[in-house]
């Protein structure tokens, strides 16, 4: 009886043991192995020659981070082979000491393997704002930098447009700098948070961009099996877009809100059922 107890003893602390082991292994994995989406996007009237292009969205990476998570970051994107790159916002989790966070080595070694365009997050002005620093640093590594400013770029012989919005700003008329009010060619909007979309179609925002890029929501930190993310800030519990890719229908186009579940963590947060996610965005004809 009693050697019975001795081994039931044991046989339940191997059983904890062994459980504590497989839960570290699952969070470490849901912590820091990338997982690439790969989303076909359809736009409404897309020009031949932009079928098949393929945007890398890259997002709330949270800088300083190690090495190797760096390396899986870069390899990930290279092994996409994508046209373009678009960053959006919290690349570093604060910008004290920002020229020590691993910033600009990373930011090179993204706009070497295609054009990249950035806008900054809540995380770029706090609690030490420091943007021009930030700006001047991706400038420095030829990452373009979009502050409510647009870009023209060139994709087959067919140009189009990028738009960046400033940190937690609507989409308005005139708000971007050098973008037609009348501009008929695919829109790309970058913005930090995916809060102030639910209107857009409603809004008196002109041009309609055909597709707008965010992060922010860290896919809602935990992710509960039929139900979606957990919490996301300004969103609350259970926000609406954490992750995925959201259509809206407007008179004449389609736009998708394509959200990243992003890269990093902030603070003492961690993910459940939620790994760190590059987006592959593939863009045909609708
Ligand atoms: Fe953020």
């Amino acid at each position: 009886m009693y050697e019975k107890k001795i081994t039931l003893k044991k046989n339940s602390g191997f059983l904890a043991g062994a459980a504590f082991l497989a839960a570290t292994a699952y969070l470490y994995i849901q912590n820091n192995s990338i997982g690439v989406t790969t989303k076909y996007i359809s736009v409404t009237n897309l020009p031949k020659a932009l079928e098949g292009m393929k945007i890398a969205h890259v997002s709330d990476i949270h800088l300083p981070v190690r090495e190797s998570r760096m390396n899986a970051i870069v390899r990930s994107v290279l092994k996409e082979r994508p046209d373009f790159i678009f960053l959006t916002g919290d690349l570093v989790e604060t910008s004290e000491h920002i020229e020590n966070s691993g910033l600009e080595t990373l930011m090179k070694r993204l706009a070497i393997i295609a054009p990249s365009y950035a806008v900054p997050g809540n995380h770029e002005y706090e609690p030490f704002a420091s943007i021009q620093e930030w700006k001047e640093i991706l400038e420095r590594a030829g990452v373009h930098v979009l502050v409510n400013q647009s870009a023209e770029a060139e994709y087959g012989g067919e140009s189009f447009v990028i738009a960046g919005l400033d940190d937690n700003t609507e989409y308005k008329t005139g708000r971007i700098a050098g973008l037609d009010p009348g501009e008929k060619r695919l829109i790309f909007l970058l913005t930090h948070r995916p809060n102030h979309w639910d209107t857009l179609c409603e809004s008196d925002a002109q041009p309609k961009p055909d597709a707008v890029f965010c992060g922010h929501a860290h896919g809602g930190l935990w992710r509960v099996p039929g139900i979606g993310g957990l919490a996301s800030p300004q969103q609350g519990l259970f926000p609406k877009y954490s992750e995925g890719v959201h259509l809206f229908e407007d008179a004449d186009k389609r736009i998708s809100l394509i959200v990243s579940r992003g890269l990093g963590n902030t603070g003492l947060t961690f993910r459940v059922n939620n790994r760190p996610e590059i987006i592959s965005a593939v863009f045909n004809a609708l």
